[in-house]
């Protein structure tokens, strides 16, 4: 048998020789307990381990989630990265050469991507050596208080304007639909030109320290955008990439790491990491992720947020804490002082200055709560009353005995008796019980969806059964059938995170993403088939009630005769 080009000996041996159990303790903490290894399952949130280890079968199982493989999956799950990535990094793990690939497509990609790397690297150092010699951008950096070896470890870069890039990697024998293909170069009228032109240089790494994109920014005040990216290709998806981790998973290296702090920018991460405070990473941008959480979830259990300290950085921080905690991480927020960012902390006050407010970084709930408190007025008795409704609606999703903590806690703000919070909390806990029952055949009926469009952007092999536009009701679900069919027409593949692109709803993006039935591999084929089914008969309710909407407004007996026929043959379909 062979996967993807490798001969199933030399993966054999690959696994032999990286004992699952020494992989897998790297990441997580485990007891033994008779031939197995037991801890928390690193892929979902738990408190109690139910992820195990068999070093005899080579094998992890989680019983919780269900995620489950060899040790080769694990390193794809953990890392995020594609099963030759993995195989490279086991391989270069125990000093085993990675053979020639003989799968020509797989070949072919890969050479492809490799090029695309090699590129990117002899990008990055000529911007790199010309930053050395623009005096007037180095000026810039000082000011900034970015130190030489500083600008060395991140590779910062000049463009020196919008022509040179492309003559030197043409120079160098890249064609120009690799730099097409690469984001270096963007094309105008037939010619080729320097996504960046002009702009200081930011390489940004994957988790291994291989550059797959740039950010560049422009020095002085402009009106367009201060930063530009080069744009998503096949080895940059932005939503999926955190700034700097490249550099924590060195440090992680030589000792463990048991939080990360994000922040939003590229500076920040520098300016901290500078300040020797190692564990950071940058979101990119003020809208974390799922996929970004989900990495942080799989190297860490704790995470402080630390956003700027304006208007959008809290709105962002409010979001983004949902989504880390949605992961299971334990999130405390770090508040920026009022139009700071994590960068002018450290010039202002310094590394001390910026651990202090690190220190006081309050857990989430609480962070909400004291959020809210500024937003009413609490000398008198309905701004008090109207927060606690409020501040009740923050403590929905956590278990009694943390509730009641909480509760105690908005009783001596607000100034209202316990006794009456607490019977407003259980009022309220029951209400979306009910909700619930009736919601549930919808629910089903989405998550069938979902698990559908998934199945089909992953191009798995079972999701043939095709399937009409008219079947999806939800207005994102319909811009990714969409976004599939133009994939088809076009011939390329489909690539999951890209629907995060086609401004849909992000919630319901990551709905999709994270979708992951309690089923196992061999039945996902079935499965498919049943919401496929599932899918068609609220298809076929939704069309009866229209028919029977119809029958009912019109008073010509033939007609209604005609539609009467047709929803029987409705209802013969749904029973099939
Ligand atoms: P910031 O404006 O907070 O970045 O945007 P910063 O790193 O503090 O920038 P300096 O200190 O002014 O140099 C946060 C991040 O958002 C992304 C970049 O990744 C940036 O680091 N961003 C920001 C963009 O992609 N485009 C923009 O126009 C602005
Ligand atoms: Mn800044």
């Amino acid at each position: 048998m062979q996967i993807k080009g490798f001969s199933s000996e030399w993966l054999e041996e690959l696994k032999q020789r990286n004992d699952i159990y020494d992989v897998v303790s790297k990441y997580v903490a485990m007891n033994r307990k008779g031939a197995r290894y037991w801890g928390r399952c690193p892929f979902h949130h738990e408190k109690t381990p139910s992820f195990t280890v068999y070093p005899e079968r080579g094998s992890f199982h989680c019983y919780g989630c269900h995620e489950s493989g060899d040790v080769i999956s694990f390193i794809m799950k953990i890392e995020n990265i594609d099963f030759y990535d993995s195989i490279s990094y086991l391989a270069n793990n125990v000093g085993m050469q990675v053979p020639e690939l003989r799968d020509v497509d797989a070949k072919n990609s890969r050479e492809d991507k490799e090029k695309l790397m090699a590129l990117l690297r002899d990008a990055a150092r000529y911007y790199h050596s010309i930053l050395l010699k623009t005096p007037k951008s180095m000026e810039y950096l000082k000011k900034r208080g970015i130190k030489q070896d500083t600008i060395v470890k991140f590779g910062l870069g000049q463009s020196p304007n919008f022509s040179e890039i492309i003559a030197t990697l043409r120079s160098k024998g890249f064609t120009d639909k690799q730099m097409l293909d690469s984001g270096v170069a963007s094309e105008k009228n037939g010619d080729l030109y320097d996504s960046l032109g002009g702009r200081l240089i930011i390489p940004i790494f994957n988790s291994f320290g291989n550059v797959i994109a740039f950010g560049g920014r422009v020095m002085e005040k402009t009106d367009f955008a201060k930063y530009k990216n080069t744009r998503e290709t096949a080895i940059f998806i932005k939503n999926k990439t955190l700034y700097g981790l490249n550099f924590v998973n060195k440090v992680r290296q030589q000792q463990k790491i048991t939080d990360l702090i994000i922040v939003e920018g590229y500076m920040d991460t520098i300016a901290l990491v500078q300040a020797g405070v190692q564990n950071v990473v940058a979101s990119m941008g003020t809208s974390l992720t799922e996929q970004q959480a989900k990495i942080m979830k799989s190297q860490v259990d704790n995470v402080y947020i630390c956003y700027d300290g304006d208007a959008a950085g809290q709105a962002s921080t409010l979001r983004g804490l949902d989504i880390l905690k949605a992961k299971g991480l334990n999130v405390r927020v770090i508040s920026m002082p009022e139009g700071l960012d994590p960068d002018e902390v450290i010039i202002k006050s310094g590394v001390e200055g910026f651990l202090k407010l690190k220190e006081e970084a309050l857990p989430l709930i609480e962070y909400k709560l004291v959020k809210l408190k500024a937003e009413f007025d609490f000398s008198n008795p309905d701004g008090r009353s109207s927060y606690a409704k409020r501040a009740l609606a923050v403590l929905a999703d956590l278990d009694e005995v943390e509730k009641s903590a909480y509760v105690d806690y908005i009783a001596k703000l607000s100034g209202i008796d316990k006794a009456d919070l607490t019977k407003a909390v259980d009022t309220k806990a029951k209400e979306p019980a009910k909700e619930e029952k009736s919601d549930n055949r919808n629910s089903a009926y989405l998550n069938a969806c979902r698990f559908i469009l998934l199945s089909k952007l992953s191009s798995k092999a079972y999701a043939k059964n095709e399937f009409q536009r008219d079947m999806l009701t939800d207005s994102t679900h319909i811009k990714i059938y969409d976004y599939l069919v133009n994939c088809e027409r076009e011939n390329i593949p489909p690539h999951p995170s890209m629907i995060y692109e086609l401004e849909g709803d992000e919630r319901e993006c990551a709905e999709i993403i994270n979708c992951c039935p309690n089923i196992g591999k061999e039945q996902e084929s079935k499965y498919y088939e049943d919401c496929i089914k599932t899918m068609r008969k609220e298809y076929y309710i939704t069309l009866i009630a229209e028919l029977t909407e119809e029958m009912n407004a019109t008073k010509d007996c033939e007609k209604q005769l005609e539609i009467l026929k047709e929803i029987s043959e409705l209802n013969q379909l749904i029973r099939r």
